[in-house]
This record gives C-alpha cells, structure tokens and sequence, in this order.
C-alpha cells in the first residue's frame, strides 16, 4: 500500500514572518488529525527557510525539504547549497529536475542523473525526481516517449537497492503555472506509464511500491478527481500550496479519499 504524499513547492515565494504565519496555520489546521495520518505532507521553502521551518514543525508531521542541491560537495563553489547543508538543515526530502531548474538554469539529463545518484548514495534524502514533457511534445503525441526517455536517463546509474527511496513527480510544463492541469486521465496515464517504465528496470514489486505524485496547477477544486488516479499518490504543488489553508484542503482530500 503506497501512503500518499503532497509536498508543497514554495519555489522563490516567503520569506520568514510569512513562513511562521504560515507554520500557525497549518499547526493550527492539523491538531484536530489524526495523530498518525496515513498521508505524508512536506514542504519545500526557499534554502534559508528550510531551517527556521523545519524547527517551527519539529513537533508536526509535516517533513521539510529542499528545491534542489548542488552536485557539488564542497570547495569554491559561490552560491552553491550542498547536501552537507541540507543534511543540517533538518531537510528530509528534495527535489530534483524541477522543469525551472532544467528551462531557466539550463540543468541536463545527465547532470540531473548525477544529482539523484549522489543523494541516493551520500545522503538519507528522499529525492523527488521531477519529469515532464512540454506543450510542444504534448501537441505532437510524444509525451510519454518523452518522459519515459527523462527517466530512463535519470535513473542510469541508480543501483536496485537505492530505487525504492526514490519518488517521482510527473509535471506537464504546459500544466506548470498556467491553471491548466492536466486531466484525471491524462495525469493517470501518464504516471502508469512512469510505473511500468519503472517496474521494467527495478522489478515489478519497486513498481508497484514507487510513490508517483501528478504536479501542475493543482487546486482544491480539481484535486479530487486527479488524485482518484490509481497510479497518482500525491501531487507536488506550486500555486495553490502558497495559502496554507489550500494546502491543508489537498490534504484533507487526499485523507478522505
Ligand atoms: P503550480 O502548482 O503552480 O502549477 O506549480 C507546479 C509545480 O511546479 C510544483 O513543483
């Protein structure tokens, strides 16, 4: 049985008095559930807020995480954020191959691929590895050959022991932002696709047990329907996770489901 998981992605978004607010809201929201809820929520701020937040959460279930990592460690890389820092942080979770990191900060394939094999193999981070095909590839009927290739490419060098800590967000760019999802059953054809493609390399039972979360203008009035997806486990949410009582309605969704 997967738990279901839906992490908020602040991207460039808060800055601290706003991320306490936010912290009491949602504190406030989750007191009355219960004290072991089968669904998983996170939360992935901005780097400097990762530890004040994580420390205003020490007593909720609400994990903490990163956008992203640097490949590299250590050393004379200015402005750089290392998994020694997040490790630190209190950081539980991070995301990986964001489509803003690959289209805005030029991040490839193989860099990508490079980034989840040194979590998986330095850190007890949980990577959420993003993947996702744009408009254009959409328009043309490529989408899963697309993203099936993203995949593939990203999970070169994981080894079958470190495949099960891994969880994938399947982000339509055309869905990112624009307050167009995709449909239920666009969103879920697409994750059984993520699945076998996963099964196929790591096994049918690291497919069956792989959380696959949909991610592109999720709101609480279509998270219902995309989340009844059989293969959909969660969702990573942008937008609508910014206001703490619409990421507590996903939540309260997603639990009553
Ligand atoms: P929106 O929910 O704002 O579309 O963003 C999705 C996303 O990119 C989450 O990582």
């Amino acid at each position: 049985m997967r738990r279901p998981l839906i992490i908020a992605n602040w991207k460039l978004h808060k800055g601290l008095e706003e991320t306490k607010a936010y912290a009491d809201r949602l504190k406030g929201a989750l007191t009355d559930e219960p004290e072991y809820p089968n669904v998983d929520l996170a939360i992935c701020p901005p780097f400097p807020l990762i530890h004040p937040l994580s420390e205003m959460l020490r007593e909720s279930p609400v994990a903490v995480g990163a956008q992203n990592v640097s490949i590299r460690v250590e050393g004379a890389f200015t402005g750089e954020v290392g998994i020694n820092q997040l490790k630190d942080t209190g950081a539980q979770i991070v995301i990986l191959g964001h489509s803003e990191r690959r289209n805005v900060f030029n991040e490839t394939d193989d860099l990508i691929a490079e980034k989840l094999a040194l979590v998986l193999t330095e850190t007890n981070l949980t990577p959420v590895l993003c993947v996702g095909e744009s408009l254009q590839v959409r328009e043309k009927g490529e989408q899963a050959a697309f993203t099936t290739r993203q995949l593939e490419s990203a999970l070169h060098n994981v080894s079958d022991e470190l495949a099960g800590r891994i969880v994938i967000a399947y982000e339509p760019i055309w869905a990112i932002g624009t307050g167009v999802n995709a449909t239920p059953g666009d969103a879920q054809a697409m994750c059984k696709a993520i699945r076998q493609v996963f099964a196929a390399r790591f096994g049918e039972n690291a497919g069956s047990e792989l959380r696959i979360l949909y991610g592109g203008s999720i709101k609480p009035a279509n998270w219902r329907d995309i989340f009844a997806g059989e293969d959909v486990d969660g969702g990573l949410v942008g937008g609508a996770s910014l206001d703490a009582t619409d990421f507590f309605a996903l939540y309260q969704i997603a639990l009553g489901s």
